[in-house]
């Protein structure tokens, strides 16, 4: 389904999910509103949830596809979709906001019905329409192949449903609630910014400090968290700039006790891409990697960014730089050009190596992720990039094995990586099912042979089931 990776969609639609469904659903609501109804990204979106829904109906031999919302969550086929992406979710404050309890799609479903459901997503007071008033607009301006559905306990026959999302609900994290929390905010950025307004600095701060405290608490349950996050719909990259936000964080933490430099820090790193906004959508989805034009069109957003914080209000310079200069080189060259430029701040180099390290780390639609162990190789290897003194203290933070990978023992024990030692290939580990953690330090033998209690195989080479 995964637009941005330009992945064989005719045969990813063969084997879509209502829980595709909702998250395409979410993400044409969600790009609706910054693009416009108009605009072709929505066509080729509509077509697409047309196609999903073509073949679930066939799947259902002609029923109806509904997906429910009940108790603070989403759910079909009487189970909630719980690990749905973020974005998925994000269908349920809309349902939500109408007091319904869910959308039933039926097999004549068509581009009119999904229209006029764009237009509703539209609507400033959906609590006055409520289920009934929705569903006259959706019969006025569609074919009446979307209908919204009332609340679960108006909804007799369907009262055995509830169970399930209930179960689930209680275990959702204090880390998932924060990862929410971030990937919330930038989506309520993008869309101020799409309205004009650029008062945000002080809610996006509140964010980093709600991670920051979390991250001192137990940076293990939130790079983990980070880690397991899908998207089949982040148009703008968020998961890259939350990555890059918490690790900024983390490495910074390791540099200085300064709170409010932190939360600077923080927010600076998680706005660091904010002038993608700018760049046409054409770009930003584009699957795979992007050459000539595609590429100075995307090379603009530091210049954007940066244009952007600046005129807020109470615009930071810090967040500004860093915006500008996250793609510039330490010997002057990089993006943009500019011939009067300072030199890179100590907050910059902190943020680009970050940025880099989630670029390398992270899954693309045309790369698999790479190790840390071969990141760091590649850079130390861009030399004029990155500073050399800082990127040696970055991976003394982070680590061969980074905080919240799962990582197996010769023993054949598994268990979770929660902090470095200082010993890139010893960290401090807490096996499952056990609460004390175990330094692997003092499972180093005086021979270099194989030790008992050291990972010798990473999670992605061999996933640990
Ligand atoms: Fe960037
Ligand atoms: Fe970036």
């Amino acid at each position: 389904m995964c637009r941005e990776s330009g992945i064989d969609i005719v045969a990813e639609v063969e084997n879509a999910t209502v829980t595709d469904l909702a998250e395409e659903l979410s993400s044409l609501i969600l790009q609706a509103r910054f693009f416009g109804r108009g605009h072709r990204v929505i066509a080729e979106g509509i077509d697409l949830v047309l196609r999903i829904c073509a073949r679930l109906h066939a799947a259902r031999r002609g029923g109806p596809v509904t997906i429910g919302c009940a108790d603070g969550l989403l759910f079909a086929d009487s189970r909630p979709l719980l690990r749905a992406d973020r974005a998925a979710q994000k269908l349920r404050p809309f349902l939500e906001s109408l007091g319904a309890g869910g959308i039933t799609m039926e097999p004549e479903c068509g581009a009119e019905d999904l229209r006029a459901l764009l237009g509703l997503a539209e609507c400033r007071k959906p609590e006055e329409l409520g289920v009934a008033g929705a569903n006259r607009e959706l019969a006025a301006n569609g074919t009446g192949g979307i209908r919204i559905l009332p609340l679960y306990s108006e909804t007799p026959s369907l009262e055995g449903d509830r169970e399930a999302p209930q179960a689930a609900q209680r275990i959702v994290t204090v880390s998932e609630r924060v990862y929410e929390g971030l990937f919330d905010h930038l989506t309520e950025v993008m869309l101020r910014l799409v309205r004009g307004e650029l008062h945000f600095l002080e809610e996006t701060q509140a964010e980093v400090e709600r991670t920051l405290s979390r991250l001192s608490e137990d940076a293990a349950s939130v790079f983990d968290t980070i880690q397991r996050e899908t998207s089949r719909s982040d148009v703008f990259q968020f998961r890259h700039s939350i990555r890059v936000g918490c690790l900024a964080l983390e490495f910074a933490r390791a540099l200085t006790d300064d709170r409010e430099l932190l939360l600077r820090l923080g927010t600076a790193a998680l706005l660091h891409d904010v002038g993608k906004r700018d760049v046409p959508p054409e770009v930003l989805r584009h699957p795979g990697r992007l050459s000539g034009e595609m590429l100075e069109a995307m090379r603009q957003h530091p210049r954007y960014g940066a244009r952007l914080l600046l005129r807020m209000p109470d615009s930071d310079p810090l967040a500004v730089a860093i915006a500008f200069c996250h793609h510039r080189r330490s010997d002057g060259g990089g993006y943009p050009e500019s011939v009067d430029l300072a030199e890179l701040s100590l907050a910059t180099h902190v943020v680009k190596i970050c940025d880099v390290y989630e670029a390398l780390t992270a899954e693309r639609p045309y790369k698999p992720r790479m190790t840390p162990r071969r990141a760091y190789r590649v850079m130390i290897g861009m030399s004029g990039q990155l500073d050399p003194a800082l990127l040696h203290r970055f991976i003394d933070v982070v680590g061969v094995w980074p905080v919240g990978e799962r990582v197996r023992l010769r023993s054949g024990a598994v268990g979770r990586v929660v902090a470095q030692t200082g010993c890139h290939d010893r960290p401090v580990i807490r096996l499952e099912g056990e609460r004390d953690p175990v330094d692997l330090r003092g499972a180093r033998g005086d021979d270099l042979g194989p030790v008992a209690g050291c990972p010798v195989e990473h999670p992605e080479e061999q996933p640990v089931s």
